[in-house]
């Protein structure tokens, strides 16, 4: 299975312990951690070090595919990525650097990461969520496909040391006929 993803202004693949003073450059903005589950804030250089550790494992596990999203002549810019929980099916996160925010590019890597999915670990359904306060996010997911299920929740978020609303959306396979 490839792991390295091509769209038009991206390369999605996997991380390099290169990058981490950059991943911890641009994660530790307390507008990335509020919006997200599982970013602690502050995020260190230990944060990155021992989640970059983990994605072998998760890979060969076939419960997580994390993407480092980096931007063709620029370098890295964010993270994308489909995780398994508790549930059998995977959730799909992501986040963008916020000097990188309103170009698409949230849009291009998860859309990118969507179609990798359906071709490599044949992926039909997967969730998402988004806080009450991120539209931003629910306008990524309606763009790459996902529909609001009509069902919110509490989530939690690292980075608000709280719960908060959310809002659960699915995507399913549009090429899958017997739904
Ligand atoms: C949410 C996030 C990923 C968006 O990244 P991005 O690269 O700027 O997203 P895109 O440019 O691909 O798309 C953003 C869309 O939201 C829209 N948008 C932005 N702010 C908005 C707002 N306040 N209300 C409604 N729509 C908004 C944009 O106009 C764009 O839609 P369009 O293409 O139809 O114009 C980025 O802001 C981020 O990383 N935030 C912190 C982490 C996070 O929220 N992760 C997602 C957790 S569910």
């Amino acid at each position: 299975m490839s792991y390295e993803i091509e769209t038009t202004r991206l390369t999605l693949g996997p991380f390099h312990y290169a990058d981490i003073d950059r991943r911890v450059a641009l994660a530790n903005d307390i507008d990335v951690a509020r919006m997200v589950a599982h970013m602690p804030h502050p995020y260190t250089r230990q944060h990155a070090i021992e989640w970059v550790a983990r994605h072998d494992a998760g890979r060969a596990a076939g419960t997580d595919y994390p993407f480092a999203i980096t931007l063709k002549g620029v370098g890295l810019v964010g993270a994308v990525g489909l995780h398994k929980k508790d549930s059998p099916v995977f959730d799909l996160g992501y986040w963008v650097g916020k000097p990188y925010w309103g170009r698409g590019i949230a849009s291009e890597a998860a859309r990118g990461v969507m179609d990798w999915a359906r071709d490599n670990i044949s992926l039909t359904e997967a969730t998402a969520c988004y806080f009450e306060d991120n539209p931003a996010s629910a306008r990524v997911l309606e763009k790459i496909g996902f529909a609001h299920t009509g069902t919110d929740g509490l989530c939690a978020s690292l980075g608000r040391g709280e719960k908060a609303r959310s809002f659960n959306m699915i995507w399913r396979d549009s090429s899958v006929k017997s739904r």
